[in-house]
Order: C-alpha cells, then sequence, then structure tokens
C-alpha cells in the first residue's frame, strides 16, 4: 500500500497557491491512502529571519488543515522538530549526498541570490532534510505544487543512491500534482507566493479578499472597456476554473464582446472566492477558539509519527553499520 507524505513550512497562513496547488490533493487524498502531513518547521529556519512568529505560524496551520478538512482520525499531522529522528537521519544522509547535486538546485541558486547574506548551510542542506522527511516514513506518493519537483528528482536520486549501496530500503518517492500546480499571484505573473507579496490568504474577511482581488492584473492589453478581453492570457478567467466553473462560457462570452468589463468579471470572482470559503472561515474560527484540541491534535500525531521514525531509524543504523544487525 502506498503511503502519502507532505510538508509545509510555517510562514504564515495558507493562501490560495497552496490551497489549490497542494492542500485540496492533502483532504481528497486521505479518503483512500494512509497519509502524514508535517507541519515543517526546521525547514522554515533556512530562511527566517526572525523566529518569534514560528509557534503562532504552526498554530495557524494546523488551524487552516483542519479547517480545510484534514480529519486527525484519517491523516497524522505534526511538526516536524517533534520527531527530532528526522536530523538524525539528515545527518546520515548526506553521507551519500554529493555536494555538486545540492548546488544545482534552482530553488538554492534563486534563495542564495534573494538572501545573498543569510547563505547558510542549512539551505544547501533543504533537500536532503526533505528527502529525510519523506524516506523516515518511506513515502512514496507525495502532493507538492510544481516547485517542488527539482527537491522530489534529488530525492529519488539520494534514495537510489542509499538504496544501491546498502541495499533495498526506501520507495522511489514520486509527485502527485494537483489539478492546479501552479498558480500565478494577483500580478499574473509569478507564482502565488507570500514573500513576493501577491497572495489571497484563505482566512482573509470577505472585505481584505475583494480588496486583493481588485488588485488582480487581467488582460494587459484591454485598457479600455469597449475593447474585447483575451480570458485565455487573463489570471481572473483562469481561476474562475476553480471558483465559478458554470459560469466560464458567459465570462468567455461576454469578455471577449466587451459586454463584461475587467472590474465587474473581478467583483463577481470576488463574491465566488468568498462563498467558496465560506464554511472553511466558519469552521476555522470555531476550532480556533478550541486551543487545547490543536495541541491534542499535535501530540498525536507526533506519537505516531514517531513510532514509523523509530523503526526506520533503526533499519537504517543497522544497514550503514552504527548498530549492530538483528538477526
Ligand atoms: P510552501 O508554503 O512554499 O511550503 O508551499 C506549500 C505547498 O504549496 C507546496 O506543495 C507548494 O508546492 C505548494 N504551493 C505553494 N505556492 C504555490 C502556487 N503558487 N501554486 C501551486 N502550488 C503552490
Ligand atoms: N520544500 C517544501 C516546500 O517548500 C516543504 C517540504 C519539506 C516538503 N519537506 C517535505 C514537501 C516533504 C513534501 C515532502 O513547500
Amino acid at each position: 500500500m502506498s503511503r502519502v507524505f507532505a510538508g509545509v513550512r510555517p510562514t504564515g497562513k495558507l493562501h490560495i497557491g497552496n490551497y489549490l496547488g497542494a492542500i485540496k490533493n492533502f483532504v481528497a487524498l486521505q479518503e483512500q491512502h494512509e497519509c502524514i502531513y508535517c507541519i515543517v518547521d526546521i525547514h522554515a529556519l533556512t530562511t527566517l529571519e526572525e523566529t518569534s512568529k514560528l509557534q503562532e505560524n504552526i498554530r495557524d496551520m494546523v488551524l487552516d488543515w483542519l479547517a480545510a478538512g484534514l480529519d486527525p482520525k484519517k491523516s497524522t499531522m505534526f511538526v516536524q522538530s517533534h520527531v527530532p529522528q528526522v536530523t538524525e537521519l539528515h545527518t546520515l544522509l548526506s553521507m551519500v549526498t554529493p555536494l555538486s547535486w545540492l548546488l544545482r538546485v534552482p530553488t538554492f541558486k534563486e534563495k542564495a541570490k534573494q538572501q545573498p547574506r543569510n547563505v547558510n548551510y542549512g539551505l544547501v542542506g533543504y533537500p536532503v532534510l526533505m528527502t529525510s522527511d519523506i524516506v523516515l516514513y518511506k513515502a512514496d506518493k507525495i502532493p507538492v505544487g510544481e516547485d517542488q519537483l527539482p527537491h522530489l528528482e534529488l530525492a529519488r536520486e539520494i534514495v537510489r543512491r542509499f538504496n544501491s549501496i546498502f541495499g533495498p530500503t526506501f520507495p522511489e518517492p514520486q509527485p502527485e500534482l494537483s489539478e492546479a500546480p501552479l498558480v500565478l499571484g494577483i500580478d499574473g505573473q509569478q507564482k502565488m507566493s507570500k514573500s513576493l507579496n501577491n497572495h489571497i490568504e484563505i482566512a482573509a474577511t470577505p472585505e481584505e479578499t475583494k480588496k486583493r482581488v481588485m488588485m488582480m492584473v487581467t488582460d494587459p492589453q484591454r485598457i479600455y472597456r469597449h475593447q474585447p478581453g483575451r480570458p485565455e492570457v487573463c489570471n481572473v478567467y483562469r481561476m474562475e476554473h476553480f471558483f465559478a466553473p458554470r459560469d466560464l462560457e458567459r465570462v468567455h462570452f461576454e469578455c471577449t464582446h466587451a459586454t463584461l468589463g475587467c472590474v465587474q468579471n473581478k467583483e463577481f470572482l470576488g463574491e465566488q472566492i468568498n462563498s467558496y470559503f465560506a464554511p472553511f472561515r466558519q469552521r476555522r474560527q470555531e476550532m480556533a477558539a478550541r486551543p487545547e484540541y490543536i495541541d491534542e491534535v499535535l501530540a498525536e500525531g507526533a506519537r505516531r509519527a514517531s513510532k514509523i521514525a523509530e523503526e526506520t531509524l533503526r533499519e537504517v543504523k543497522e544497514k550503514m553499520g552504527l548498530m549492530p544487525r538483528r538477526s
């Protein structure tokens, strides 16, 4: 049977990119697979200069997950640093990972450019830690957005190398892309991301949501209201595929015939997003009033994850000669 594993960095509340690219898939997968979802707080340290918000961010993430429909009876949810075996495995896997593989990872090069004064050792090792997350649980199905594909490719290379030196141990992890592997931000150009401030938080108020949607870039060539627009290059139309699937034909017709203006269309999308996330926002509010429940979910998740982690780490140490083999 396949096991699902995914990690999300606790860098703030979920945005529409995270939701459509990953979390919606997390929820669907729990119906058919054993799923383990991890809040990767150690990974967050590679880029966070400010760590005072980390605890708050972790709780926000659990709230978002539960409100989005993750069920602690079906899915194991835990915080990465609560199962410290992952750091030990990270050290062990680093011994079979050539530095040259890590230096050519596109996200490393990008981050090194973004934060030239903080190119730390942890940043280079980021994909090794990510591989450790996955293989510690011997997971083979990894729901992620498109931006994570190079990391998973590297994870497979590390797994192949480990298995060829020490014998078959880990399955090769495969990506599980969602129907929206790359959601663009409100700028309509770059991937939606908190760090680019082009995101729309799913837990935002209806007013905040509308404001952000009104900032969305549409067809850049459509300057006047009477000009026909080109839905195929319009990010608002692209988002309507998810939030207003039944209106696509109408919007397409009205936009290309210049009977629907961009402002009007954005007002419509804002309303649709708000009604789509209304039940989510309601559940999130109810859940936020029960902080002890969040603690329970995370404690139970760490207990379950630790059991698997201990078993895998023991096997790895035996294979690498750090412990006598059990016969
Ligand atoms: P992060 O917040 O970067 O740790 O991302 C959490 C998950 O959301 C990962 O699986 C990402 O691949 C996915 N994700 C983040 N941003 C986007 C986006 N703009 N479009 C699609 N997926 C995304
Ligand atoms: N690198 C992932 C991201 O930035 C987060 C992550 C850490 C992850 N460990 C993982 C994703 C294991 C999938 C599997 O989104």
